[in-house]
């Protein structure tokens, strides 16, 4: 991943708890020609890909948003690089899984950064009136001002919403790629009011990184946050 060249803080969590899954590694892994990429999948899961033409979507974020309101949803991202801010506001179960290559998945000298197919990154920062909240580029909150940070000790106001109950990511990378160097906050997660948990994933960008917001709690297993300045903050429980 490109942005690991600047980014001198590595955080690197649980080693010994695999970040792949059990139950979801059979679909993640990429098939041989010919076999559906869905093969070995819950039933109805969500196929996301640039290629595939059993796809109904190219983008995460047009799959996240054709989720009916109620029901756990499973969303398998094939294979590449997705330009896009991710928004969760939906509150029933949401696990992304990114897809994975029978070559490398199991090397145990790998690790969630060696093993990623899945990038899905955006750009944005923070300039003069904006939230730092508008720059993350995976959002997990009910509302707009759910996902609000504000400023200073207390930061903005409560909000009355709780989202999502049990969002999950497998084997992911989730990058903010604004800039290699100190542009202004560039976050990645922003997760409020809402509880999140990662499997074998990687987040990156320069300032800012990791936001876990009012009421939220996060977990993170065998991945790696990279960042540079004040990487990891926020009110909630991670
Ligand atoms: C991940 O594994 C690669 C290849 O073995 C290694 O070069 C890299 O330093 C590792 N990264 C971390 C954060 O451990
Ligand atoms: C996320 O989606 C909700 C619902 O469409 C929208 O109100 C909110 O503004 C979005 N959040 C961001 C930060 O774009
Ligand atoms: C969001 O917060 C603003 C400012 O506090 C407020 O004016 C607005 O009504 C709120 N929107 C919703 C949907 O609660
Ligand atoms: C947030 O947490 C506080 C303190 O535990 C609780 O009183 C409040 O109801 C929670 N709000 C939401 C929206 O879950
Ligand atoms: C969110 O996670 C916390 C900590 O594990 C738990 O106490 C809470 O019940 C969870 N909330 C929901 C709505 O599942
Ligand atoms: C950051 O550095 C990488 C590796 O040198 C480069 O590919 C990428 O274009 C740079 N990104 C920006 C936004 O400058």
């Amino acid at each position: 991943m490109p942005t690991a060249l600047l980014l001198v803080a590595v955080f690197l969590l649980a080693c010994r708890i695999s970040g792949l899954s059990p139950i979801f590694q059979a679909c993640q892994l990429q098939k041989p020609a010919g076999v559906s990429p869905l093969v070995g999948c819950p039933a109805g899961t969500i196929l996301v890909s640039q290629t595939h033409s059993e796809a109904v979507f190219s983008s995460v974020q047009k799959a996240v948003l054709s989720l009916p309101k109620t029901g756990k949803a499973v969303i398998l991202v094939e294979e590449g690089e997705y330009h896009e801010t991710i928004n969760i506001t939906r509150t029933d179960p949401v696990i992304l899984l990114g897809q994975l290559s029978p070559h490398t998945a199991f090397d145990p000298a790998g690790n969630a950064s060696s093993r990623n197919l899945v990038q899905i990154w955006d750009n944005k920062f923070v300039q003069t009136g904006m939230d730092d909240a508008q720059s993350a580029m995976l959002i997990v909150a009910p509302s707009f001002n759910a996902s609000l940070i504000g400023a200073g000790p207390t930061g903005a106001p409560l909000q009355p919403l709780f989202g999502n109950v049990d969002f999950r990511a497998y084997n992911i990378d989730f990058q903010n790629r604004a800039a290699n160097f100190s542009i202004s906050q560039a976050l990645v997660t922003d997760i409020s009011y809402a509880n999140a948990s990662f499997y074998g994933c990687t987040f990156a960008s320069y300032q800012d990184t990791w936001y876990t917001g009012r009421n939220a709690s996060t977990y993170v297993v065998d991945s790696v946050i990279f960042g540079q300045t004040d990487y990891l903050f926020g009110f909630g429980t991670a």
